[in-house]
C-alpha cells in the first residue's frame, strides 16, 4: 500500500510520527509527504530523504500513485481534505478531532462509502499502556460491571497554543484533548448513548473565543454514566481516572503513560494504576498496583493494513469517530439549553 502523509507540523512532531509508524508497518510504503510550508517540507526531507515532499496536494496527486492518505493537518481541514481525497479514490486516516460537526462527520462517512474507500479516525491513544491496561481489566470483569466513570484533565492557565486555542480552526476546548477521554469512554463502555448534559464556562480569558472548562455527563443506555472534563480554571486537579464498578475501582493518575509519545513508535509502560477488589458483601477490600501495558502506538496502522490488505476491521471507523463529534456537539448544546441533549447515530 503506497502511503502518503499529509501535514507535518512542528507544534507535536506528528506528522513525523504518522510516517515512523506507516515506515515500521511492512506492509505499507511512505512515498510522500506534503505540507503547505516549505520549512516543514525541509524537515521531511531530512527525516525521509528517500520520500518524495510537495507543497501542493493536487501536485502530489497528479505526481504520485496512492492508495492510503494519512492527513495530520489543523482540525477544520480535514473535512476538505478527507472529502478530497476519498473523491480521488484514496483511503484516508484522518487524526483526532475527525473534524469539526456531525454535518462535515456525515460528509466524509458519505464520501468514504460513494468512492468504495475506507476512511478511519486516528484515535491511536486507544493504544496507550495505561488505557490498555485498563480496557484488559474491566473486559475480564476484575471491578465487575461498571457503572461510573470519571475521566478529567485540568490545570489552571491562559490557553495559548497556536490554531488549538481558536475555535473556528480547532472546534473549541473539548476537541484538544476531549477525543482521546470521549473515545476511551466509548470505547469501554461499548453502550449506545442514551443522552448528554453539558456544563461549559467561560470566565477568565476574554480575549481567547473558547471555553474555558467543558464537562459533559453521557448516560448510556445501559445505565452507566461518565463524567469527562477538562479545565483550565481548575486550581486543584483530580486524578485521570475514577471507574466504579459492583466489585472494585480503578483510579490512574496518567502519569508517565506517555513519556516519548511523539518521538518513539512504542514504549515500555511508565508506571502502574491501582486496582481495588471488594467481595460481593464489601468486607474485604485488596489494594494493588497494577503496572501499565506497553505503549503499543504502531499497532493502529497494523490493523489498519490488516483491514486494507486482509478484510480485517476498521481500527475506528468513521461512523465511531463521528460519535465522538456528537458528544461535542450535544454537550455544547446542552450547556446553552439546560437539557439533557441526544447524539445522533448514538
Ligand atoms: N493523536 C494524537 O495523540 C495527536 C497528537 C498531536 C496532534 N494530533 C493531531 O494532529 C493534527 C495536526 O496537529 P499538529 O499539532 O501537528 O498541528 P501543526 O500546526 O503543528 O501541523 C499542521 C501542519 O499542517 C500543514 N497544513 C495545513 N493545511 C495544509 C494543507 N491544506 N495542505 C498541506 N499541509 C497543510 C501546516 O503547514 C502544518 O505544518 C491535529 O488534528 C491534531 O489534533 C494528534
Amino acid at each position: 500500500m503506497r502511503c502518503a502523509v499529509i501535514g507535518y507540523g512542528a507544534m507535536h512532531n506528528f506528522g513525523w510520527a504518522h510516517s515512523a509508524w506507516i515506515d515500521h508497518t511492512p506492509e505499507l510504503e511512505l512515498v510522500a509527504i506534503c505540507d503547505r510550508d516549505p520549512e516543514r517540507t525541509a524537515a521531511a526531507n531530512q527525516d525521509w530523504p528517500q520520500v518524495e515532499t510537495y507543497n501542493s496536494i493536487a501536485e502530489m496527486y497528479g505526481a504520485c500513485d496512492l492508495d492510503l492518505v494519512s492527513i495530520v493537518t489543523p482540525h477544520f481541514t480535514h473535512c476538505p481534505l478527507a472529502v478530497e481525497a476519498l473523491g480521488a479514490g484514496k483511503h484516508v486516516v484522518v487524526e483526532k478531532a475527525m473534524c469539526l460537526t456531525v454535518d462535515e462527520a456525515t460528509q466524509m462517512v458519505d464520501a468514504a462509502d460513494a468512492a468504495g474507500r475506507t476512511l478511519a479516525v486516528h484515535h491511536n491513544r486507544r493504544h496507550d499502556g495505561n488505557y490498555r491496561r485498563i480496557k484488559q481489566l474491566v473486559d475480564e470483569g476484575a471491578i465487575g460491571e461498571v457503572f461510573h466513570i470519571e475521566l478529567s484533565i485540568g490545570s489552571f492557565g491562559r490557553f495559548d497554543h497556536g490554531w488549538y486555542s481558536e475555535k473556528a480552526k480547532s472546534g473549541g476546548s473539548f476537541y484538544f484533548w476531549g477525543p482521546h477521554a470521549v473515545d476511551w469512554i466509548l470505547d469501554l463502555v461499548g453502550e449506545p448513548i442514551a443522552g448528554v448534559n453539558g456544563y461549559f464556562h467561560k470566565l477568565l480569558w476574554p480575549d481567547v473565543d473558547m471555553a474555558d472548562q467543558v464537562r459533559a455527563i453521557i448516560r448510556f443506555e445501559g445505565g452507566a454514566v461518565a463524567d469527562v472534563c477538562h479545565s483550565r480554571i481548575a486550581a486543584h486537579s483530580k486524578t485521570l481516572w475514577r471507574i466504579l464498578g459492583t466489585r472494585g475501582a480503578i483510579s490512574d493518575t496518567g502519569q508517565g503513560a506517555t513519556s516519548g509519545y511523539e518521538h518513539q513508535i512504542s514504549a515500555p509502560s511508565g508506571g502502574a494504576l491501582t486496582l481495588t477488589r471488594v467481595d460481593e458483601n464489601g468486607h474485604n477490600r485488596t489494594s494493588e498496583e497494577v503496572p501499565y501495558l506497553e505503549c503499543d502506538w504502531y499497532t493502529y496502522w497494523q490493523e489498519m493494513a490488516d483491514h486494507l490488505l486482509h478484510g480485517g476491521p476498521v481500527p475506528v471507523s468513521g461512523e465511531f469517530g463521528r460519535r465522538v463529534i456528537g458528544v461535542f456537539e450535544a454537550a455544547e448544546r446542552s450547556s446553552a439549553s439546560g437539557q439533557t441533549e441526544q447524539v445522533p447515530y448514538e
